[in-house]
């Protein structure tokens, strides 16, 4: 059986979490953009796992077009871990029937660029005037103030659970 973990991080924690899954899996990791179609094709199933801006699991588009035979995904995100944020991601991802795993990661303002440290700020600005804020916005008010670490090995066990079932 060969697996594969596939990322595409941008400050590091998916990184991070990659990494854990294949030394948990005994497999290679790989960043998306060193990977090519015929290597996946090799593969009998793929872990993919990228970072959440704005909702979307950054480059799980291109790595789908590459059709995976098996594919399992996990978003890595600073939201606080809850149905409803596994929901909507799904939702928002087309996730419906291809298992899906919410990971905390964290902030990390001083690896981040000025464009996406400028559209934190902004959005944390927009939630900030608003008056009735769902709990969700509550959440990012809180959360996307300064930079933080909530990755943790142990978030992984219903993902290597469900990879090992395969
Ligand atoms: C512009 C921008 C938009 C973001 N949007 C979301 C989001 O919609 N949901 C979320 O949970 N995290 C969001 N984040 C936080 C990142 O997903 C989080 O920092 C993640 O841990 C980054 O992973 P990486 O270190 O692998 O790049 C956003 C971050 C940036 C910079």
């Amino acid at each position: 059986m060969k697996r594969l973990v596939v990322y595409q991080s941008a400050t590091g924690f998916t990184a991070q979490y990659a990494a854990w899954i294949a030394e948990e899996l005994s497999c290679g990791a790989k960043e998306l953009k060193q990977v090519s179609a015929a290597e996946i094709a090799q593969c009998d199933s793929v872990i993919f796992g990228g970072w959440i801006m704005g909702g979307n699991i950054s480059g799980l588009e291109k790595l789908r077009k590459m059709n995976p035979a098996k594919l399992i995904v996990f978003g890595v995100g600073a939201m606080s871990d809850s149905e409803q944020v596994r929901n909507s991601l799904k939702n928002q991802n087309h996730l419906e029937v291809i298992p899906f795993f919410y990971l905390e990661g964290g902030l990390a303002f001083e690896k981040m660029g000025f464009f996406p440290k400028m559209m934190l700020k902004t959005l944390h600005k927009a939630i900030a005037k608003k008056e009735n804020r769902t709990e969700q916005e509550e959440d990012m008010l809180k959360r996307f103030e300064g930079s933080f670490d909530h990755s943790d090995r142990e978030r992984l066990a219903p993902l290597l659970k469900e990879v090992q079932e395969i």
